[in-house]
């Protein structure tokens, strides 16, 4: 398809956006362009793809997003490489998602090589926007809305896909550390529901929970399973691995109500590669409470593109509180988050072709 290069008629002064890019945080800085394609079941499709400056949207009150919620989204990141290059980690697997994410919201496929074309084009036009900051990157947000105007509860026949760009340093405001959690009465996800799907509607429902996380001084919320209310999910936005002291590890298994991470795909892989066994399975709060207090369980991480890879050191719930080993960052941890982020920036060698180089 081809792409409609607009101008942008004032990009961000150049020591306004550096002086900017020394401190990003987490997703409250945004690049000047963005990539809009449009669809239209009466024109065959997708069609009118641009980059062009970052500008509010024009959106009839009735469309129907704005109504039912028909949206989807992706998280992955753009990394600076050590040879001065830019790369992409896993971006065909992001692309895959975003598919089986609007499938299960009734909304129409995005060829995968025009996912990936759209971000290509996106960071070629925002090159200058990576933050200067140790462990930046530029994340991306893919999503797409449904803008046909109508109120008649069916799936919309008019769509737009959309790639925003946002300088990135640490997701959680404390760097690197531990994080504490705060088992949710709230459940995230029931099953036959979309909680496998990277859809918004999952996160608005989030929001209370994670709201009272935050309120009582917490980094994140944990979901149980919304049947037994036993079973550990996952966290808000993260994934979850638990590390025994016989070198066992397990991971809550993709049962259709937890996010099939990409960083989770990847660490089983990178855990399994240095000798560790990794089960998918399901891993009960009270057993995760009684390992944490023998000292079987060891470790726990928390996982996702924003997120990386971070240690839980503290659980809490309305029965009171845990730590896990010292309620810092285990040695495992360390390891597999160095490792992750060595092949995302190109110190570590790229065994399973999971980073996409750029021009
Ligand atoms: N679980 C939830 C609910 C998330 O929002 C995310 C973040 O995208 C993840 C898990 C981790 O997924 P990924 O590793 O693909 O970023
Ligand atoms: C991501 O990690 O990309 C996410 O979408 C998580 C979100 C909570 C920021």
């Amino acid at each position: 398809m081809e792409f409609l290069t607009i101008p942008h008629p004032a990009p961000t002064p150049v020591a306004k956006r550096d002086e900017a890019l020394k401190n990003p945080g987490f997703g409250t800085l945004f690049s000047d362009h963005m990539v809009t394609i449009d669809y239209d079941e009466a024109k065959g499709g997708w069609h009118s793809a641009s980059v062009g400056p970052r500008e509010a949207l024009s959106l009839d009150p009735s469309a129907a997003v704005l109504h039912y919620a028909q949206e989807i989204f992706e998280g992955l990141k753009a990394y600076k490489q050590i040879d001065g290059g830019v790369a992409l980690f896993r971006p065909e697997a992001n692309a895959r998602r975003f598919n089986a994410s609007a499938d299960r919201l009734a909304m129409p496929h995005l060829p995968e090589e025009l996912f990936l074309e759209s971000i290509r084009r996106l960071v070629a036009a925002d090159r200058d926007w990576f933050p200067s900051v140790e462990g930046g990157s530029l994340y991306l947000r893919p999503f797409m809305i449904a803008t046909e105007a109508f109120l008649g509860v069916r799936p919309a026949k008019q769509y737009k896909f959309i790639v925003i760009a946002s300088p990135a340093g640490s997701y959680f405001k404390g760097g690197a550390k531990a994080v504490s959690i705060w088992i949710s009465d709230y459940t995230r996800a029931a099953p036959g529901g979309t909680g496998a799907a990277k859809c918004g509607g999952n996160y608005a429902a989030s929001l209370v929970p994670t709201g009272q996380a935050f309120a009582m001084g917490h980094d994140q919320v944990l979901f149980l399973d919304a049947v037994e209310r036993k079973w550990v999910e996952e966290l808000g936005g993260m994934n979850l691995f638990f590390v025994f002291d016989d070198g066992r590890v397990v991971t809550p298994k993709l049962t259709g109500t937890i996010l099939p991470g990409i960083t989770r795909d990847s660490l089983i892989t990178l855990l399994r590669e240095e000798g560790l066994e990794v089960e998918e399975g399901m891993y009960s709060i009270d057993q995760w409470r009684e390992d944490a207090a023998s000292g079987k369980l060891v470790e726990c991480m928390a996982c996702g593109t924003a997120a990386v890879v971070t240690a839980v050191g503290t659980v809490a719930g309305p029965d009171g509180e845990f730590t896990i080993g010292a309620g810092g960052i285990g040695q495992t941890t360390a390891r597999i988050r160095e490792k992750l982020v060595g092949i995302q920036k190109g110190a570590v060698a790229d065994t399973h072709g999971w980073v996409m180089k750029l021009d």
